[in-house]
């Protein structure tokens, strides 16, 4: 079955980017121009999904406006001539069909997930993080892992080696690896301490699973931090069926921690035709002086 929806989990509370958060859901904070968010959703346009449920929290209103249609900027643009910003608004809107859903309570990615069992309808679906983006400009990664997908029939869940003392920060796999980047999946465990973890092999917001999930996910207790993860009820369904990790080509970022928001910011600014060379220079000259 080919994979053709997409589920971008967006309602944790933020409180790593507090008070940057209170107001504004953490997924819209942007990188130089754009919110991370739009990031996600352009990967998940350019891996062929087609329809996109977005899990939204509290302070739901900036993302459902910023994929809604905006009569009064668009009319304001055409009057003033500004044809790219116009083109670029409303590509917004149209570059997908977006749906969202409300998770009351931030209860797990795992709780977060078991929202989309009707939007899902008994097919292969994706997971994408929305503070998580992924940069490559050749093969995005989602469409990597639908690859995989596709030719195995059986979950993928996005994986890169991190360093000993990262490990504590993801899910990391107990794999065996049967290919160039691809692993079989033994066993998972949720941000283990250091000494306890099974590889450096750790799952980075991207993810490609069956929807036999529904029914495991109903069955899962609360783990880690009281909340329900999606990592145990994937080791569950490892348990059930082959689950497939896969190292996937692409730089990642992690939005949601201040660390790596600054280094997208900094890259993405370098990757900007019109802002690189005057960007660069800043940059080496303010390095010097600081
Ligand atoms: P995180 O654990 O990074 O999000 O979840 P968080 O809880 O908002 O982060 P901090 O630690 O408080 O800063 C990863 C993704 O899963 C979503 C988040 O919005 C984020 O995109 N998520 C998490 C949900 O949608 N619901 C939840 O209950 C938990």
């Amino acid at each position: 079955m080919k994979v053709k929806k997409a589920v971008i989990p967006a309602a944790g509370l933020g409180t790593r980017f507090l008070p940057a958060t209170k107001a504004i859901p953490k997924e819209m904070l942007p990188v130089v121009d754009k919110p991370t968010l739009q990031f996600v959703v352009e990967e998940a346009v350019n891996s062929g999904i087609e329809d996109i449920l977005i899990i939204l929290g509290r302070n739901k209103t900036p993302i459902e406006d910023h994929f809604d249609k905006s009569v009064e900027l668009e009319l304001e643009l055409e009057k003033k001539g500004k044809d790219d910003l116009l083109r670029n608004a409303r590509d917004i809107a149209d570059m997908v069909n977006i749906h969202t859903i409300r998770q009351k309570e931030p209860k797990g990615l795992g709780h977060a997930v078991a929202k989309a069992e009707s939007f899902v309808a008994g097919e292969p679906f994706a997971v994408l993080l929305g503070d998580d983006v992924v940069y490559n400009g050749e093969k995005p990664c989602l469409r990597q892992l639908i690859d995989v997908y596709e030719e195995k029939q059986a979950s993928v869940l996005g994986v890169q080696t991190v360093k000993s003392s990262d490990v504590v920060k993801y899910g990391i796999v107990d794999g065996t690896q049967i290919e160039e980047r691809l692993y079989t999946v033994q066993g998972l465990i949720e941000k283990p301490r250091v000494d306890e973890a099974p590889s450096n092999v750790a799952v980075l917001g991207r993810y490609v699973i069956s929807p036999d999930i529904f029914k495991v996910l109903k069955e899962t207790a609360p783990g880690k931090g009281g909340e329900i993860q999606i990592t145990d009820a994937l080791l569950t369904l490892s348990k059930q069926q082959s689950v497939y990790a896969y190292d996937f080509e692409g730089r990642r970022y992690d939005v949601g921690d201040k660390q790596g928001f600054l280094e997208a910011t900094v890259e993405f600014a370098l990757r900007d035709e019109a802002l690189k060379e005057n960007f660069r220079a800043y940059l080496k000259d303010i390095c010097r002086k600081l």
